[in-house]
């Protein structure tokens, strides 16, 4: 049976979910930073998965309205700060992705803090996509190997990435099929599940389900059975 030991989420559907109910977009991401609670500390007792990587902000989502932009920002920050010592007691180690340089000096004073507080934590790793692109990954870790003497490698590429783990499981909600520039590099094998729920309404009930179909996929990477 396959061990989803890297899940990968792309969180999509807030603003649906906001607009349905009158709501304003806003309050989608509010609800939906609940979610990511909740899915989280699912994984974090689920000895199976190793790491969970959640598609949190974009580099293209700074193409959003101004007051969107700057809630996600003040969001990312308290949920960061709450989320702190619940990281700590569920043993989570927090380990960004993306170029967080573009953020305030003071989220990205919070996002290495809670980096650095949780280095020690051996269970499961928990990465946020924060101002990441794939192809702006794959660009910034050609650049960090360009000097060097010998040709590049799939494993030197692979290493010199934020994400240097290869994905087992990639979900994407609220109903589109596509990649969105998400970890493009590293779900060359990955099972790939499309579903229609909005992010705020995932269960850890519809993740489960499909960690249980995961498991029964024959995975033959490009060999034969
Ligand atoms: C997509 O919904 C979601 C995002 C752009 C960001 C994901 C953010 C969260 C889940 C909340 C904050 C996260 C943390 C970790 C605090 P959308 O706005 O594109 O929805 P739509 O497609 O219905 O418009």
């Amino acid at each position: 049976m396959n061990r989803a030991k890297h899940i990968a989420i792309i969180m999509d559907g807030n603003g649906r979910w906001a607009e349905l109910q009158d709501k304003k977009r806003v309050k989608g991401h509010e609800e939906g930073a609940k979610v990511v609670k909740n899915i989280t500390t699912y994984c974090s007792n689920n000895p199976d998965i190793e790491r969970l990587t959640l598609y949190a902000f974009s580099t293209e989502n700074w193409k959003r309205p101004r007051l969107e932009v700057e809630f996600l920002m003040k969001l990312l920050q308290r949920y960061l700060k709450n989320e702190l010592p619940v990281y700590l007691k569920n043993n989570v180690r927090f380990e960004p992705i993306g170029d967080i340089r573009a953020f305030s000096k003071s989220l990205q004073k919070t996002i290495n803090e809670v980096k650095e507080k949780t280095a020690h934590c051996d269970g499961l790793v928990q990465s946020l996509a924060l101002n990441y692109g794939a192809q702006d990954e794959i660009v910034r870790a050609i650049n960090k190997l360009k000097n060097d003497e010998d040709s590049i490698t799939e494993a030197m590429l692979s290493n010199a990435l934020d994400a240097k783990h290869s994905v087992d499981l990639l979900i994407r909600t609220g109903g589109d099929h596509r990649l969105s520039n998400f970890l493009l590099w590293q779900v060359a094998y990955a099972e790939l599940f499309f579903v229609d729920t909005l992010w705020p309404d995932f269960s850890t009930q519809d993740l489960e389900k499909i960690i249980k179909k995961f498991t029964k996929i024959e995975r033959r990477f490009g060999g034969l059975k």
